[in-house]
């Protein structure tokens, strides 16, 4: 896919070359330079005018009217340089390339030195541009009979570069990995529920278990009621689909000790049970799966890379479903740790069986524990559609993933638990936990919930109901499932340093 050059052909005949161009001042560096004096400095001239504009995601495509080999040629601008992001550079380059697919070109040429700054070296423009051409390029197929007619894509790359080509090729395709694994995890999330159950979960996990040599342990029902996960067979009782706990194990160290645990909700469809959802609410549910999603794209990201640590993957796996057998608000059940909780609310399913999930992690050795949920319409409220929301019960572990979300360009903000917050889910009269102690500070409550079951173990958790679907579509993807957190966990293992 990606061809690394060092020398340009003016002659050749690219369909299309991208060049970066920096804003005040606006400069053309390397070979765009050249480029420039190939065409009597009529780029230059084209940059003063603003027809190339240097501002930044702004995307000019000009014709060469046969003087350069090249038919076309396509700036990116890209602001200030000191103030270039690697964010903002893989933003950029996402409109450049989907401007490009649509289009219809099938090969593109880039001059990815003109792309470089003081703080960003050709490591992170390579990962960016690899990255943002998988994203850029990602479409869920659909079930429609009658497919569009088949879309041209782009399926070469030439990248000139005065670097080393080993290095820029395997940052090309690292960041082609990260971009690839995000949308396995778009995919998942987009998949209705009636065609991604929790067997269908496992099946891929199986597949992905025996692509990167993973260990693989599948729990079925007759599994969860001899180790008593009643908390997550609460939630399956009105199911006629048989829960999963999902296991996968990545050993990265010789020995097996300090496990990071990464524990994803995966309910496949969340009809709020016995609390049923409202006709309105209840569509988009079947991507209650999404930090399930998020923890498999992780681990393929983890299976390519195959970082020095040990990985625990965890998906607790159901639908939460209405018969004469389904659980009822009022019901008591009491989870695998042994704490019993008192049913409040049948819609707080998310943290039921990530109770049990936590606990089993727990068993496996996992010394940390992240766990990602679309667990509350509260943090919709709280922060939006933009923000994961994140609380923890470690301040260092928090750091880490603070560190790697910002990096992976997934932001997250956090919330506090206070003594009080955990006084009110310890606040049943009947039972050790409630799972819905009211509305004020729903997030909260979800977050503290699950502490309760991580209790010493240092934990933070994610929760992506507002960032884990997006209305619209982004210079990086279409509408739909995100894949958030998939980057972000992968950077967070492979960055992993707590002072062991
Ligand atoms: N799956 C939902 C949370 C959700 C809401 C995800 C909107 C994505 C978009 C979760 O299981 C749920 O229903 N949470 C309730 C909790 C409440 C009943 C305590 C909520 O947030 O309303
Ligand atoms: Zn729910
Ligand atoms: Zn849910």
């Amino acid at each position: 896919m990606f061809t690394i050059r060092k020398d340009i052909n003016w002659n050749e005949p690219h369909q299309c070359l991208i060049i970066g161009v920096f804003d005040k001042p606006a400069k053309l560096v390397g070979l765009a330079k050249e480029a420039d004096e190939k065409l009597d400095g009529q780029l230059t001239a084209l940059v003063k005018d603003g027809d190339i504009s240097s501002k930044k995601k702004a995307v000019s495509r000009i014709h060469t009217l046969g003087r350069l080999g090249t038919k076309k040629l396509l700036f990116v601008g890209l602001g200030k340089e000191k103030e270039l992001t690697f964010e903002s550079l893989r933003e950029a380059f996402g409109k450049a390339l989907k401007s490009l697919k649509d289009a219809r070109l099938t090969s593109v040429s880039v001059l990815i030195d003109s792309f470089i700054t003081d703080e960003l070296d050709v490591l992170d423009t390579g990962h960016a541009f690899g990255e943002a051409f998988a994203l850029a390029n990602y479409e869920f197929a659909g079930y429609k009979q009658k497919s569009n007619e088949v879309q041209k894509e782009i399926s070469e790359i030439i990248v000139y570069s005065d670097s080393e080509p080993e290095e820029v090729s395997s940052a090309m395709q690292v960041g082609l990995i990260f971009g690839k694994a995000t949308n396995s995890a778009r995919n998942l999330v987009n998949i209705p529920g009636n065609l991604l159950t929790a067997t269908d979960l496992a099946n891929y996990s199986k597949e992905l278990a025996s692509k990167y040599g993973f260990e693989l342990e599948v729990l079925e029902k007759e599994d969860m009621i001899e180790l008593g996960m009643g908390a997550l067979l609460a939630v399956n009782q009105g199911s006629e689909q048989p829960p999963k706990l999902i296991v996968l194990k990545h050993q990265g160290k010789e020995e097996w000790k300090d496990a990071i645990a990464l524990v994803g909700k995966g309910i496949t469809f969340d009809t709020g049970g016995y609390s049923l959802k409202t006709k309105t609410g209840i569509v988009g549910m079947k991507t209650d799966m999404g930090g399930a999603a998020a923890v498999l794209g992780a681990m393929e990201i983890i299976g390519e890379l195959r970082p020095e640590q040990n990985v625990v993957a965890v998906i607790p796996s159901t639908d939460n479903m209405i018969s004469g057998n389904a659980f009822k608000p009022d019901d008591v059940i009491t989870s695998m740790s042994g704490k019993t909780i008192e049913v409040l609310n049948t819609d707080a399913e998310g943290r039921l069986v990530l109770a049990d999930a936590v606990t089993y992690a727990k068993q496996h050795g996992a010394g940390y524990i992240i766990d990602i949920a679309t667990l509350t319409g509260g943090v919709i409220t709280a922060l939006g559609y933009d923000m994961t929301g994140a609380m923890t019960n470690d301040e260092a572990l928090f750091e880490q993933v603070l560190e790697a979300s910002y990096e992976a360009g997934e932001p997250i903000w956090r919330l506090p638990i206070t003594e009080k917050d955990k006084e009110r889910v310890r606040g049943s009269k009947i039972a050790d936990l409630n799972n819905s102690p009211g509305s004020a500070g729903h997030a909260i409550m979800g977050g503290a919930f699950i502490g309760e079951f991580a209790e010493d173990t240092p934990w933070v958790h994610l929760d992506i109901a507002g960032t884990s679907v997006s209305e619209k579509a982004t210079d990086l993807g279409t509408a739909g499932g995100t894949g958030v957190m998939a980057r972000t966990l992968a950077i967070l293992v492979e960055r992993f340093d707590m002072d062991e």
